[in-house]
């Protein structure tokens, strides 16, 4: 089972309708094939080729999230540089948001 298939399961499972994923690099490797949903985002800075479907953000995660304001998705796949202060950073941001719609 690939992350792919993984992101496409919880898809299929609960319905989703947006998907966001920070660092993708060639979205031939997962972007494209993750399920098109009416609402699907990718942000890097570096990629390496146009996404199939969906919105390209060239652009940091730190930008993104300045841009995207408090605005919220579905199911979040971060794959940045892997130190845990980057990862902590986008994670929380993006769960303040969705709590923040949900009160
Ligand atoms: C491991 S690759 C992504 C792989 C892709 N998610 C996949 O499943 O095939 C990591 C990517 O994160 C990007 N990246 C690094 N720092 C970033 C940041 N601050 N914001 C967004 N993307 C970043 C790099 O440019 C690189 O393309």
């Amino acid at each position: 089972m690939t992350r792919t298939d993984i992101i496409n399961s919880f898809i299929i499972k609960y319905g989703y309708k947006s998907y966001l994923e920070i660092g993708v690099e060639n979205p031939n490797n997962n972007f494209n094939k993750v399920i098109d949903v009416p609402s699907k985002h990718g942000v890097d800075p570096q990629w390496l080729q146009l996404p199939s479907f969906g919105k390209k953000h060239n652009c940091t995660s730190d930008s993104f999230f300045k841009k995207w304001g408090k605005g919220t998705v579905d199911i979040i796949f971060i794959d940045v540089l892997h130190t845990s202060a980057l990862m902590a950073h986008g994670a929380s941001t993006l769960v303040n948001n969705n709590n923040n719609k949900r009160q």
